[in-house]
């Protein structure tokens, strides 16, 4: 059984689609295992983001995912990965297949309201950043 880690950035919410996107998961028969919304700071993006670092879009970057609200899920199912991968669609909206989650809702590359880890080792990093330990009480 795999886990990824799935984000619904500032524009999802703003556009009102959280419960459509996981809506979609949940169809697929996905498991939702974790969620939480947050307001992710900058120096959680540089995180999320530290394989962008020195890109030309990486200021852009920073400023989109910290601007507002997003909610962060771990899905688990087999293969879920690349699955969720498939599932959200091409990183530029304009190239994303219809009935994708970007090809359906997303116009601009960089507001193209879902990030999904892209491997294994990222899916375990990226669970680390936003849901550590709860230390029990
Ligand atoms: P994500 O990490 O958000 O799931 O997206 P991705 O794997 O499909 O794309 P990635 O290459 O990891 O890029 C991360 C985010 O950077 C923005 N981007 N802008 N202006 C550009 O050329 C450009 N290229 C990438 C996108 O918002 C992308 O989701
Ligand atoms: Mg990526």
């Amino acid at each position: 059984m795999e886990k990824t880690l799935l984000i619904v950035k500032p524009d999802g919410i703003q556009k009102r689609i959280i419960g459509e996107i996981i809506s979609r998961f949940e169809k697929r028969n996905l498991r939702i295992s974790a969620i939480r919304m947050l307001r992710v700071d900058t120096e959680l993006a540089h995180r999320l983001y530290d394989i962008h670092k020195g890109k030309p879009f990486f200021d852009e970057l920073v400023d989109f995912i910290t601007s507002g609200d997003v909610v962060a899920m771990v899905i688990e199912g087999d293969n879920v990965i690349s699955l969720v991968r498939k599932m959200i669609g091409a990183t530029d909206p304009m190239q994303a297949e219809p009935g994708t989650i970007r090809g359906d809702y997303a116009l601009e590359i960089g507001r193209n309201t879902v990030h999904a880890s892209d491997s294994q080792e990222r899916a375990a990093y990226e669970i680390g950043l936003f849901f550590k330990e709860v230390p029990k009480v």
